[in-house]
This record gives C-alpha cells, sequence and structure tokens, in this order.
C-alpha cells in the first residue's frame, strides 16, 4: 500500500482495466458456446461465410501488422529510424480503429453462426484466441484513458492482442487458404 503511494500506482484502475478484459473475453466465449447449430448467415460477393471471413481477417491482419510497426516507431525501438513523426500516433489511432472495425462482422459470424466450438483443438484454440483478442483489445482502450498504470501495461496488452490474433487468423483463415485455396 505504501509502496503504491510512493509510485503513485493507480492498482484499483489497473485492477479494473484487467478485470473488464476478462469480462469481454469471457462474455464472448459464454455467449458463444450458447449456440447451437452452425446458422447461416449472408455471404454477399463470397462463396461461404469461411471464405469471407478469411478474407476480411487477413486485411485485418494486414492493418495490425501497421499497428504494430507504428507502436514501435512512437516507442523508438524501430531499427534505422529516429524519431517518430507527429502524424505517426493519429495514423496509428485510425488505423486502429478501421481495423477493429473490420474485425467486428468476422467475430459476430464466429460467434453467431458456429459458436465456442470445442470439438477440435484447433477450433478450441481458435475460439480461446478470438476471446482473448477482444478481451485485451478492451483492456488496452480503457488502459490509454487512464493515469498512473504501469508503463508495461499498455505495451504488454498490445502485445497480447497482437499474438492472439495472429493465432485466431493462422488457425482460421490460414487453414482455410490451405484447405480450399484462395478464391472467394
Ligand atoms: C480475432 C477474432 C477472430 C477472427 C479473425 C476469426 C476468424 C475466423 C475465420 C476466418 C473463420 C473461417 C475459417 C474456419 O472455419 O476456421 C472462423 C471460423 C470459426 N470461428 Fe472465428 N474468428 C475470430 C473470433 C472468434 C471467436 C471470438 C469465436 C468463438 C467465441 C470464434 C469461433 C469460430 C468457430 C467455432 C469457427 C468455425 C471453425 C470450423 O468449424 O472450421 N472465432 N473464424
Amino acid at each position: 500500500m505504501a509502496d503504491a503511494h510512493r509510485t503513485g500506482l493507480d492498482r484499483a484502475g489497473l485492477a479494473v482495466c484487467l478485470l473488464a478484459g476478462v469480462a469481454v473475453a469471457t462474455t464472448l466465449g459464454v455467449v458463444g458456446a450458447q449456440q447451437g447449430q452452425p446458422r447461416l448467415l449472408p455471404v454477399w460477393w463470397f462463396t461461404s461465410m469461411q471464405s469471407m471471413k478469411a478474407w476480411l481477417s487477413s486485411a485485418v491482419l494486414l492493418m495490425i501488422v501497421a499497428q504494430v510497426l507504428t507502436a514501435s516507431w512512437m516507442y523508438g525501438r524501430l531499427p534505422l529510424v529516429r524519431r517518430a513523426p507527429a502524424w505517426v500516433g493519429p495514423i496509428h489511432r485510425v488505423n486502429g480503429v478501421l481495423a477493429f472495425l473490420l474485425s467486428l462482422p468476422v467475430a459476430y459470424y464466429c460467434v453467431y453462426a458456429f459458436g465456442f466450438d470445442t470439438l477440435t483443438p484447433r477450433t478450441t484454440l481458435h475460439s480461446v484466441a478470438g476471446c482473448v483478442f477482444y478481451g485485451a483489445f478492451a483492456s488496452k482502450m480503457i488502459g490509454l484513458r487512464m493515469a498512473r498504470l504501469p508503463g508495461w501495461l499498455i505495451p504488454v496488452l498490445g502485445g497480447t492482442l497482437f499474438t492472439a490474433f495472429v493465432v485466431a487468423w493462422y488457425l482460421s483463415s490460414w487453414w482455410w487458404f490451405q484447405l480450399v485455396g484462395y478464391g472467394r
């Protein structure tokens, strides 16, 4: 307690931030687990729900890679380039919002059409990674708006959401592309 006062660390804020993420991830998992038989939802120009989601999430993956690069630049971690110019922050924010919005139809289709699937290790791990991704995203958004949180928090949450997305993408989009090819 005395330590928290000395460092000015907001322990309650840290707990709120992390618990909010756990709540989001758990809610997604529980809602997904209620889903029974797979449901057919519209696929528009695509030929299946899987290929629609595989292409949308691959676009999101590219945007998330750009997020990691711009974040590393802002933290001065990119080799060869020095200080990030002022426009990098706004680019990071706008690209982040767009990536999140583009990921929503994928997650909606996953949760409402397929649900939290524990039939195979691949689908189980995919479902867990998808839930962790949105949990880490929620914690990060809350953490960004709080003062006096530990300096490692945002990079750790950013790294967690990136890793969770790559795992979810690899076990779904990559798996799908290997199975049926790169058609629409
Ligand atoms: C990061 C967010 C997510 C991405 C990018 C993503 C991406 C995808 C893609 C591309 C597919 C189609 C390929 C396939 O059938 O495997 C898919 C299927 C699926 N997703 Fe997700 N998903 C996400 C989140 C979730 C969440 C939160 C859940 C569960 C709560 C979930 C459960 C499933 C299930 C059960 C399937 C069907 C797997 C199968 O039977 O082949 N996904 N996902």
